[in-house]
């Protein structure tokens, strides 16, 4: 139809945070250290459990996969945010920009995936102690592993293809500090049903089923331990769930309150402090809240 009108978009423009200048140092000084703490937290967990043969247990092995996840997460977005903020050029082309959105789904979707396995972890481990060992066996663990990779690569896959299948006409402008698959939808000038429904879809197998499991085995977690109730039982399912339950509250709280339960007043400021909190902020405490507890 009018396609031949219309430019073709070959690179998008990012807005980056909505900052005064006079903050700019501040706030990049502040993304500078959250990242390399993120980055060093998460590498410090990776290099302990893999040198340390008596941490090689399914807990700890799937806690070092979660710092991986976390360290690539935040590697997606936080690099070209703080070169964003030092550099005049925010523009970013358009291969880039769909190519970064794909990472960003993927290790989200990791990370989703990866919180159930860890919960099914302390499942087995509360409700059925003494099969522990025959339940999660290696192979288990790997298969589980392997499965979350698997779901989350075509989740992000099949979300990017049909990204690129769109066209973006004039505005190019993307109100946020990363290609964020919003965002971008809000800019595409070819209809987006498709895109919506499959977000829709998607949405509910990566982040409520994910959810859901969770909390189901929280539930059975609290009533294995509410049926013989004594404070050493309720202490220890505290401290094997107690870490694991602060990083799923912290990343499902802000994706939930972001996605579903979007402000009606448009306020970009809210979305990005909360799209700040669950990128940046998750997987830098992530290594913190494991060591504290150990
Ligand atoms: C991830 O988990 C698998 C299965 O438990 C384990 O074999 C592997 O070493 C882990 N990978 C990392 C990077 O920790």
């Amino acid at each position: 139809m009018g396609r031949r009108n219309q430019t073709v978009v070959s690179e998008f423009l990012l807005l980056g945070l909505p900052i005064e200048p006079l903050q700019q140092d501040l706030f990049y000084a502040l993304f500078l250290v959250m990242y390399l703490t993120t980055v060093l937290g998460n590498l410090l967990i990776i290099v302990l459990i893999q040198l340390d043969p008596h941490l090689h247990t399914p807990m700890y092995l799937f806690l070092s996969n979660l710092s991986f996840s976390d360290l690539c997460f935040s590697s997606v977005t936080i690099p070209r945010l703080l070169q964003n903020m030092q550099s005049q050029d925010t523009s970013i082309p358009y291969a880039a920009c769909l190519t970064q959105m794909y990472f960003f789904l993927l290790f989200a979707g990791l990370e989703s995936f990866l919180l159930v396995v860890m919960a099914y972890d302390r499942y087995v481990t509360i409700c059925f102690p003494l099969h522990y060992a025959s339940i999660m066996s290696p192979k288990l663990c790997l298969c589980l592993v392997a499965l979350s990779w698997l779901l989350t690569i075509v989740g992000s896959l099949s979300h990017t293809l049909l990204m690129a299948l769109l066209s973006f006409c004039a505005d190019h402008v993307i109100p946020h500090f990363f290609c964020d698959m919003p965002a971008l939808l809000k800019l595409a000038c070819s209809d987006v049903q498709v895109n919506e429904m499959m977000i829709f879809i998607m949405g509910g197998l990566v982040i409520i089923l994910p959810f859901l499991l969770i909390f189901l085995s929280y539930v059975q977690i609290v009533s294995s331990t509410l049926k013989v109730p004594s404070s050493r039982s309720i202490r220890k399912a505290f401290s094997t769930c107690g870490s694991h339950l602060s990083m799923v509250s912290l990343f499902y709280g802000t994706i939930i309150g972001l996605y579903l339960c979007p402000s009606t007043d448009n306020s970009t400021v809210k979305e990005t402090v909360m799209t700040v909190m669950y990128t940046v902020v998750t997987s830098m405490l992530n290594p913190f809240i494991y060591s504290f507890r150990n």
